[in-house]
């Protein structure tokens, strides 16, 4: 039987169980509109094979499952009592959703399984939060991606006009929520966690919800009073401060223009490839899981591999697992030998054109299937646009240039130094065909 560790325990913290679900759903409602949008646009799709790790009662999982497509849906929960809640959510309705009870620690599912994996207001709870992502991204496929939703209590919620009593109430609630071992200010350190775990950051993003646009009632039934009357009960807070709260709140309502607002922290992460050099990457078996399921093993993998040996054969070699699904892609590989399709040709275009702020016709991408030979072609022409940038003063063309200048790679971003740019650009062509021609000779010893 699994352990309740941490500092959500449903048994202890909610006098009653109906109230806390419902609390717990209106809370999953308040910010869905949002969420759903922040989702999708990082890599949420339709078909896609999802986890909800600490699903509680299963509130999220039901929308997904009524307003996604075509979704594979599994919820992994802690405690019984919410698995229990979760099935019965589930039982009465056409939707297939697996719920697993099990820890995020130990979750006893096959590791690379999912495409896509949400933690939703679950590792503000965890003793030991690196371990846990360690453990939840393990349960990733190759190019998945994992989003983790977090409270960050100094940032909770806020009103105008001001309700002064809600300061000391969050103050009573992280200090209690610390005795417990969690960290309710979670929300700020979501990339530094990431790092630690041997995650790729792909996000960090604030999802806000406000009164105006859902209703105060959203609000009201998201934040009840009984975790305030808990604390009271506990001795967090006095119950003094508590009755001011409360009448603060009510006058704060009165007014015609009044403001509820809450913010979340969304942070969005993914496996390295072989080739990204971050320490600590996930060790499936740490996750408690026995039957690693790897991808060279199911012949999915690339037999000859040689690793990259210039920045934009990494990025190419990053983009390639990703749109293949598999962990890694040797840079002397041919893109269709290794069982790619037109789909996944598709996807690489729109992924070089993210990447590189280059739109690459198809036909580029038939006549050059080896990241080693599109690699050579995209910094021959980031050089040669980098040229005529420097000569005629650089502006952004939209049929080969996406102006991004977030992009370190970007054309836009180095005419702000073209000269520099270019010469830049130019000697690391050239130290790519130099590069290239090596290999073929080591490869022609071999
Ligand atoms: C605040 S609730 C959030 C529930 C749900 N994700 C949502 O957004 O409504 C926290 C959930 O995480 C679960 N949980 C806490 N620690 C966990 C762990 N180590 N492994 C799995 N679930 C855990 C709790 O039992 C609870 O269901």
């Amino acid at each position: 039987m699994t352990t309740i560790t941490g500092s959500y325990h449903v048994a202890e913290f909610a006098a009653n169980l109906q109230a806390e679900i419902r609390r717990l759903d209106a809370q999953v409602d308040l910010f869905w509109q949002t969420e759903k949008r922040l989702l999708r646009r990082h890599g949420l799709t339709d078909g896609m094979t999802v986890l909800d790790c600490g699903c509680g009662p299963g509130r999220l999982l039901e929308l997904f499952a009524t307003e996604l497509q075509g979704l594979s849906l599994t919820g992994l929960e802690i405690d019984p009592i919410l698995v229990d809640a979760c099935r019965q959510r589930f039982a009465s309705t056409d939707h297939q959703v697996a719920i697993h009870q099990g820890s995020a620690e130990q979750p006893g599912l096959d590791p690379f399984s999912f495409d896509f994996i949400v933690m939703r207001l679950v590792l503000e709870h965890v003793t030991d939060p690196v371990a846990v992502l360690k453990s939840v991204a393990s349960l990733l496929k190759p190019g998945g991606r994992i989003a983790i939703i977090a409270n960050d209590f100094e940032f909770h919620l806020r009103t105008s006009p001001s309700v002064t009593e809600l300061e000391p109430l969050y103050e009573a609630y992280c200090l209690s929520r610390r005795q417990d071992g969690g960290d309710p200010c979670i929300g700020r350190r979501l990339p530094v966690l990431f790092t630690k775990a041997g995650l790729v950051i792909e996000g960090y993003e604030m999802e806000v919800s406000h009164s105006k646009i859902i209703g105060d009632n959203a609000f009201f039934q998201s934040e009840g009073v009984g975790i305030p009357a808990e604390l009271v009960e506990s001795g967090f807070l006095d119950q003094q401060t508590f009755e001011n709260m409360i009448r603060s709140w009510k006058r704060m309502l009165k007014d015609p223009d009044h403001s509820i607002m809450r913010p979340l922290f969304v942070g969005i992460a993914r496996l390295p490839s072989d080739a990204e050099d971050v320490s600590g990457i996930p060790d499936p078996k740490a996750a408690g899981n026995q039957n690693v399921i790897a991808d060279h093993a199911e012949g999915r993998g690339d037999p000859n591999y040689v690793g990259p040996s210039s920045d934009t054969e990494q990025k190419l070699a990053n983009l390639w697992s990703s749109a293949m699904k598999v962990s890694r892609v040797g840079v002397q590989s041919n893109f269709f030998d290794l069982g790619g399709d037109s789909l996944m040709l598709e996807q690489l275009q729109s992924d070089v054109t993210d990447r590189f702020g280059i739109q690459v016709p198809m036909a580029v991408l038939f006549q050059y299937p080896t990241i080693e030979q599109l690699a050579v072609h995209l910094d021959n022409n980031m050089a040669s646009s980098a040229g005529n940038a420097a000569r005629n003063g650089y502006r952004a063309d939209p049929a080969t240039h996406i102006a991004d200048a977030s992009k370190k790679n970007s054309v836009s971003d180095r005419s702000r130094h073209p000269l520099n740019g270019t010469a830049q650009l130019q000697s690391k062509a050239e130290r790519h065909r130099e590069a290239l021609s090596n290999k073929k000779r080591r490869a022609k010893r071999v």
